[in-house]
């Protein structure tokens, strides 16, 4: 794998209180200088977790800088894929971890997309009751959300995320150029988390994301643009409401719909990458609005023709294998974590950019609009 050289790093501040603040670094070619930037955190070894295919493309690159900056290394690659977010992948990660020797000065790596940074986050933070960690996002997904504001955890049987931990890192480190190497379908599904921080609250970035879809996916500057406004975009909100007391609900735009959808087909990334779900999420969160006379169904219209555009799947009908009726649907938005007292909330919008908390809906409500999608 050849590096890009290029040095022009731009920084994102997480200014989070007692000693937790930490950097985001977005650039090309950061990663084979990933040892400079880990120096100074002061550990002696950074033990790697990566999956197998990232591991393959930048392990050798990452491991060598590590060692440069006289860092003890070690390697541990779990299966690609949605279903390493598992008890059997957290067991993995914590065995090794210990079989290596990683103390509680260490650090881990987390080298790869959002499966491997929420996976080693969560090892990270249960190891000897938690060790530090930097995340080293490799996915477009995971360089505009999921390595940011501390999040971890894994799957259950029963839904999606449904153990983990907050656990911030101490640095993260958004190698843009690493994109080149990420497959067609998962820029795809990364960019639906990119256009959903315009839906949410930015009407101005959704319309730049609309004339600048084919230059993000080509790279140069309005990729690094677009990584670092969703940076910026997310750093903003944990900083305001870390532990999602609040507004960092809104985050989770689309994702009701989207967690059921990734349980229902068995967290199973050759049928659906959570991307994809969030894609089809977001045009039903719109199209659910609308039909509740919230929203104007042309915005609805705007969002999934746009998402469309960006190749990503914006019904139910598109679910490869089928994603269940409309009661097994809703019974799997039920282990939602924003149930309260088994109430619905949703993450409803009034239009691009106006999304907005809505506890207490009406599951009869949801059944009927779910039955008409599924035609
Ligand atoms: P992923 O980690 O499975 O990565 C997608 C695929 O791309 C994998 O096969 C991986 O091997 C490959 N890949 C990654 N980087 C590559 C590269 N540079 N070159 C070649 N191949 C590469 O999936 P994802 O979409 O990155 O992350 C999805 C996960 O993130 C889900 O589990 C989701 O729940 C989680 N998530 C977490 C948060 C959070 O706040 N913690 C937020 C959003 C999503
Ligand atoms: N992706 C949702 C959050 O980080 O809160």
């Amino acid at each position: 794998m050849d590096f890009d050289t290029r040095v022009q790093t731009e920084t994102v501040h997480v200014p989070l209180d007692g000693g937790r603040a930490y950097d985001i670094l977005i650039g090309r070619g950061l990663l084979a200088r990933i040892g400079a930037h880990l120096a100074g955190l002061g550990a002696r070894a950074v033990a790697v977790v990566s999956d197998e295919t990232v591991a393959a493309e930048y392990g050798a690159a990452v491991t060598d800088s590590l060692a440069r900056a006289s860092l003890r290394t070690a390697l541990i690659a779990v299966t690609p894929g949605e279903g390493s977010k598992s008890y059997a992948g957290f067991a993995q990660v914590c065995d090794g971890l210990i079989a290596h020797r990683i103390e509680r000065r260490d650090l881990v790596l987390a080298l790869g997309g959002g499966v491997v940074g929420d996976l080693a986050g969560f090892a990270a933070a249960s190891l000897r009751r938690g060790v530090r960690f930097v995340q080293a996002p490799t996915s477009l997904l995971a360089q505009v959300d999921s390595s940011v504001g501390g999040k971890t955890g894994i799957n259950s049987p029963h839904g999606k995320n449904l153990v983990g931990a907050f656990h911030q890192p101490s640095l993260v480190v958004a190698d843009t150029a690493s994109l080149d190497t990420l497959p067609l379908r998962e820029m795809r599904a990364g960019y639906a988390e990119v256009a959903k921080y315009g839906l949410i609250d930015n009407p101005g970035f959704f319309a730049w994301c609309e004339e600048n879809l084919a230059e993000i996916f080509a790279g140069g500057p309005a990729r690094e643009a677009a990584v670092a406004a969703c940076c910026r975009a997310k750093a903003a909100v944990v900083v305001r409401d870390e532990r999602e007391d609040g507004e960092r609900a809104l985050l989770n735009l689309g994702h009701t719909f989207a967690h059921a959808l990734e349980r229902l087909t068995a967290y199973d990334s050759a049928r659906l990458v959570h991307g994809e779900a969030v894609a089809i999420g977001l045009c039903l969160a719109f199209r659910f609005s609308a039909r509740l006379g919230l929203c104007p169904g042309q915005d609805a219209g705007r969002v999934a023709n746009h998402l469309a555009l960006a190749g990503l799947p914006t019904t139910l009908a598109q679910v490869p294998g089928g994603c269940g009726d409309a009661d097994q649907l809703l019974d799997a938005m039920r282990q939602d974590k924003k149930v309260r007292d088994g109430a619905l909330t949703f993450i409803l919008a009034r239009g691009i950019g106006q999304s907005f908390i809505a506890p207490g809906i009406d599951a009869g409500a949801v059944r009927e609009f779910l039955v008409s999608e599924l035609g």
